[in-house]
């Protein structure tokens, strides 16, 4: 069985008491803690930056997943770097050289994840699966936590999990397979079904009153779907 991972993400978390957020989640079972970045630009959303992220990683023993909803990419990935990322993903969109910004992040010693949108193309992989340590679907438009997850995305997941497969057949390379955005309780075994094995949930975590209930009920979802479909 795949070493699945859950992400909460801290969009949804109370923004005046983030530090002990953070640690609460990762006391709930978190193995990653994703970090929403908006700009007004690429998104009609504006969020937190590297000086948060870096006051932030004081609270994190677990990875900082930096997902960057900016355009442009490459100025401010060294300080997500120096401000204590782990892993640093971008949308292809918003890059002008989507191999220079893989390469930057790279360079810069955190791990490097693509993201697509409902409507981005999987052709963006063809050229950069080899040199990415992450895919990641959305399962809404990015912008705004709370969203339903749109359910043509497990499709995308199927497809992404087929080139994954190929790529670590021929290489033994990890790479993470992470779906974000209306992912709940009660859909995540369907996401993990389709080949996910890294889930964010902002609204799903962070609205729930008991953290550590909510996470093992997304763990037991994900395992009963595991037996289900033999996995
Ligand atoms: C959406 C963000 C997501 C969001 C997910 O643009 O990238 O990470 O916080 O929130 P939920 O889980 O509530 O859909
Ligand atoms: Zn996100």
């Amino acid at each position: 069985m795949p070493d699945y991972k859950i992400a909460p993400s801290l969009l949804s978390a109370d923004f005046a008491r983030l530090g002990e957020e953070v640690r609460a989640v990762i006391a709930a079972g978190a193995d990653l803690i994703h970090f929403d970045v908006m700009d007004n630009h690429y998104v009609p959303n504006l969020t937190v930056g590297p000086l948060v992220c870096e006051a932030l990683k004081r609270h994190a023993t677990v990875p900082i997943d930096v997902h960057l909803m900016i355009k442009p990419v490459d100025r401010i990935v060294p300080d997500f770097a120096k401000a204590g990322a782990g892993i640093i993903s971008f949308h292809p969109e918003a890059s002008e050289h989507i191999d220079r910004t893989i390469g930057l992040i790279r360079d810069c010693g955190c791990r490097p994840g693509l993201v697509f949108n409902p409507a981005t193309p999987l052709d963006w992989l063809d050229h950069t699966l080899d040199k990415l340590d992450l895919v990641l679907v959305m399962g809404v438009n990015p912008g705004f936590g709370g969203q339903s997850f749109i359910p043509h995305a497990l499709v995308k997941i199927e497809a992404v999990r087929r080139r994954i497969d190929a790529v670590q057949q021929r290489t033994g390379r990890p790479i993470l397979l992470e779906v974000d955005g209306g992912v709940k309780v009660d859909n995540i075994g369907a996401v993990a079904r389709a080949g996910a094995d890294t889930f964010v949930a902002g609204s799903a975590v962070f609205g729930a009153t008991d953290y550590p209930a909510t996470i093992a009920a997304m763990r037991a979802a994900i395992a009963a779907a595991a037996v289900e479909g033999g996995g």
